[in-house]
């Protein structure tokens, strides 16, 4: 958790709040895979995706909701999720994982975030995305 003047990142819906509700969610990951479709570095990644993006953005969407301690839309409109297990079958290593947060930074930061916030959510986010890489990691060859 991160104390900010009266706000702490992690309690309750303080995140979500922080990121702007529902609208600032879409926003970032509109954002992130806008730059995960265009950037060459982020080649790799973008090519483990469908070609058309929609439901991806949809569920990042849905999923960050919850996990920034707003309402649950991911299992609302999806039903139950483990994040490790859906990207089990994926070719993930650490470039890819890197690659991930490199992209959820850039769109952070073009957002214009306060630090402390864009500081917070990378951190948070790098412990599912390590967990990912290492469910996959049987899969690099
Ligand atoms: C470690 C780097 C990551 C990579 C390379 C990655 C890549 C992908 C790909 C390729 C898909 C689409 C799978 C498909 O359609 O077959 C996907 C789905 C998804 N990812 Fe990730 N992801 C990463 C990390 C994360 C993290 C950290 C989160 C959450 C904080 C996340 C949340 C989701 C969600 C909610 C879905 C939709 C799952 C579903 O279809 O039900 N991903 N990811």
């Amino acid at each position: 958790m991160s104390d900010t003047g009266g706000l702490v990142y992690g309690q309750g819906d303080a995140t979500y709040q922080a990121v702007g509700g529902l609208e600032g969610i879409t926003r970032l990951v509109n954002r992130f895979y806008d730059l995960m479709d265009s950037l060459p570095e982020a080649q790799t990644i973008r090519d483990m995706h469908p070609q058309d993006l929609s439901l991806s953005r949809e569920k990042l969407i849905c999923f960050l909701s919850g996990w920034m301690g707003g309402e649950k839309l991911f299992q609302q409109r999806f039903g139950p999720i483990n994040i490790p297990r859906v990207h089990k079958h994926l070719p993930i290593d650490e470039q890819g994982r890197d690659m991930w947060l490199w992209c959820m930074k850039k769109a952070l930061n073009e957002l214009q975030y306060p630090e402390d916030l864009k500081i917070y959510l990378i951190e948070q986010l790098s412990f599912p995305a390590e967990r990912i890489r290492s469910v996959c990691e049987p899969n690099i060859t």
